[in-house]
């Protein structure tokens, strides 16, 4: 069964995953019309695709002028709008819930009735779900029980979307379908996309891209908590075909990994891209975040390898060098977004 090649919503969709989402979609899936709506918080219009089948909204999925001017014959929805992320949320738990719980809540509100919808895809983290332990990561399975006491509001507002998606599932019929993301990296992740949000995160917005950025400039890689801590990478066009694999064959009401599978520490993940880089600099280790428990973790595969056919098919090494081409041809564009948060950050640094 090919659902894709339909009228699809993609919100959040300028972002890292959702740019790379529609780039996809329009070179493999023809698409009827590809509707995008995003208020560009956390990414850069760069990233867009420029075609006659794409519509771009400018704004936030909050905004009842934005819900009003979508189309009511929609067949698939992926809702990937978030705050990003985790410190951000943490400096500023509101926005975090303007942008991460209250987005979820009106786009289900609204389009509940929508006769024609297939699947809504949500992009789930897998964080909020995975056990706290530096001891030894066993795989996270779909089910596992999820506790109540989280590190950032970034984590409880993806599980509110999670619960949301499943309220609106049981009362509405909603085709909900949650697609819990590992760690993602790959080509059209900018540090420093979008708004300052109230840290020097909002440029170094997740370890992949920051150790890429800093071992292309030669610089020291620094790993909090020696680098002890371990996470399942998964490059970014493998999500793109789980994302696709959801709104497939996803069965509403269920929860499915996207997941490599494979254990990474953080210093092994610095290595390797000092390897490939050339950069001799030695790595700084450091004492652990403060807020983050997080430890080791990665997520289970079989569910999705056995109900989805899907499978994560490039390999950290292979995922690694691609991102690296990917950044040193994009180096323009991605210094130019770091720039426009420098007096912020200085300022920052400053006043801690
Ligand atoms: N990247 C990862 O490793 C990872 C891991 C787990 C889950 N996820 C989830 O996957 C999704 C995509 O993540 P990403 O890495 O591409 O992040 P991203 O920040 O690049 O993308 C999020 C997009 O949502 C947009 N947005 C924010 N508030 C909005 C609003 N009110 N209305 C419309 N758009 C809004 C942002 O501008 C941005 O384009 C997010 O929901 C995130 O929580 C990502």
């Amino acid at each position: 069964m090919d659902t894709i090649n339909k009228r699809m919503l993609i919100v959040g969709g300028a972002g890292f995953v959702g740019s790379n989402l529609s780039h996809y979609l329009l070179e493999h899936k023809e698409p009827r019309e590809i509707w995008i709506v995003d208020n560009l918080l956390s990414s850069d219009i760069y990233n867009v695709p420029n075609d006659p089948r794409l519509r771009f909204l400018f704004g936030s999925i909050t905004e009842d002028k934005i819900l009003h001017a979508l189309p009511t014959n929609i067949d698939i929805v992926f809702h990937l709008a978030c705050y990003h992320g985790n410190q951000s949320s943490i400096a500023d738990p509101l926005a975090d819930h303007d942008n991460n719980t209250l987005t979820s809540l009106k786009l289900f509100e609204h389009i509940k009735g929508f006769k024609d919808i297939k699947k809504v895809v949500y992009a789930a983290a897998g964080c909020a779900v995975a056990e706290k332990t530096f001891d030894h990561a066993r795989p996270t399975l779909e089910d596992a029980p999820v506790s109540l006491f989280h590190d950032s509001p970034y984590s409880i507002s993806k599980l509110i979307g999670e619960m949301y998606g499943n309220y609106y599932f049981q009362r509405h019929g909603l085709p909900f379908v949650k697609a819990r993301f590992q760690n993602v990296y790959g080509p059209r992740e900018i540090l420093g996309a979008g708004r300052w949000r109230g840290t020097h995160h909002t440029v170094w917005r997740n370890v992949t891209p920051t150790f890429i950025w800093k071992s292309i400039q030669g610089e020291v890689l620094p790993l909090d908590n020696g680098g002890n801590a371990s996470r399942d990478f998964i490059y970014v066009e493998d999500i793109v075909r789980g994302l696709i694999a959801c709104a497939e064959k996803g069965q509403p009401g269920e929860a499915y990994n996207l997941a490599s599978g494979v254990e990474t520490s953080i210093v092994d993940l610095a290595r390797m891209i000092n390897a490939i880089t050339g950069n001799q600099t030695p790595v700084d280790l450091r004492p652990a975040r403060d807020w983050d428990r997080s430890g080791k973790r990665f997520g289970s595969t079989e569910k999705s390898r056995d109900q989805l056919k899907f499978e994560a098919v490039i390999s950290i090494e292979d995922g690694l060098r691609r991102t690296v081409k990917w950044t040193m041809d994009n180096k323009e564009i991605i210094q130019h977004a770091i720039s426009t948060h420098d007096l912020l950050m200085k300022q920052q640094s400053i006043s801690s």
